[in-house]
């Protein structure tokens, strides 16, 4: 079963995460960790410069991108290249060579997929991926559907996606309508997933991820499948869970000696 743990706010989870990765990161300056996109990873990166700027060295540690849009012009502002350059690359130091993003350039997209699986299995994969989930259910971009066995391919977003993600552009009509993701199957060889999820919004989608029943129909609920996953919320975000009682009570009797 996942670990689930709620703390009061955005940045307490940023804080509580960012604390976990430095230590593996002082532990194997060689750890590799799965980036994410969007909104609910921030308070993470945030709090991650914080333990740089106290004295955890990054600048060897490789990422790998969970996903990317599909044929945004090189350099967008909102192109996943650039907010994880922006977010994580550039503040921690990191050696440009040494972090990945899924290829979304139309000139070659056929094997976009193929090409990142390549580089994910050279490098040996991912030892802890960073989640969100999207209101759809999704990881990553694996909208409803999504084979539990996927590897990086390309996908096409679903209207609510499209629409959630529009604050980041112009307009709806600038929105990407396909993207190179990471499959589920991809997400799941990493050794380590830590799903974030804050705010009412994300309550339904993360309760049927954590509890409900494992369907394709929801693709957060591949978590279930995993051998260690952590789920990292705030209350608003934990309003749907059945068990959550059960959940405190677990963190309030927690051995010293586990981790997450
Ligand atoms: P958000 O998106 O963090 O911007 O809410 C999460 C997701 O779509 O996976």
């Amino acid at each position: 079963m996942a670990e689930v743990i709620v703390l009061d706010s955005p940045e307490d989870a940023g804080r509580f995460v960012a604390a976990h990765i430095a230590a593996q990161v002082r532990r194997e300056p060689t750890f590799t960790l799965g980036v994410a996109t969007g909104s609910t990873p921030l308070p993470v990166y945030e709090a991650l410069r914080a333990e740089s700027a106290a004295g955890t060295d990054f600048s060897r540690m490789t990422a790998f991108a969970l996903d990317e849009y599909v044929g945004l012009p090189a350099g967008h502002v909102e192109s996943y290249r650039s907010v994880v350059d922006r977010e994580v690359t550039e503040p921690l130091g990191l050696d440009a060579a040494r972090v990945h993003v899924p290829d979304g350039s139309l000139d070659g997209i056929e094997t976009a997929g193929e090409r990142y699986e390549a580089a994910l299995d050279a490098h040996g994969g991912v030892d802890l991926q960073l989640l969100g989930i999207g209101r759809t259910g999704h990881l990553g971009f694996n909208e409803p559907g999504s084979s539990f066995g996927s590897l990086t391919r390309v996908k096409t977003l679903t209207e609510r996606t499209r629409i959630d993600n529009a604050r980041f552009f112009d307009s709806l009509d600038d929105v990407p309508i396909h993207c190179v993701t990471q499959g589920l199957g991809t997400i799941l060889r990493a050794r380590h997933l830590v799903l974030l999820a804050f705010g009412a919004g994300k309550a339904e989608a993360l309760a049927a991820a954590v509890e409900g029943p494992v369907s394709a129909s929801m693709p957060g609920s591949a978590i279930q499948l995993h051998q260690r996953v952590t789920v990292v919320i705030d209350r608003e975000a934990a309003a749907s869970l059945e068990y959550r009682d059960y959940y405190r009570w677990a963190q309030d009797h927690k051995p010293q000696w586990q981790g997450i």
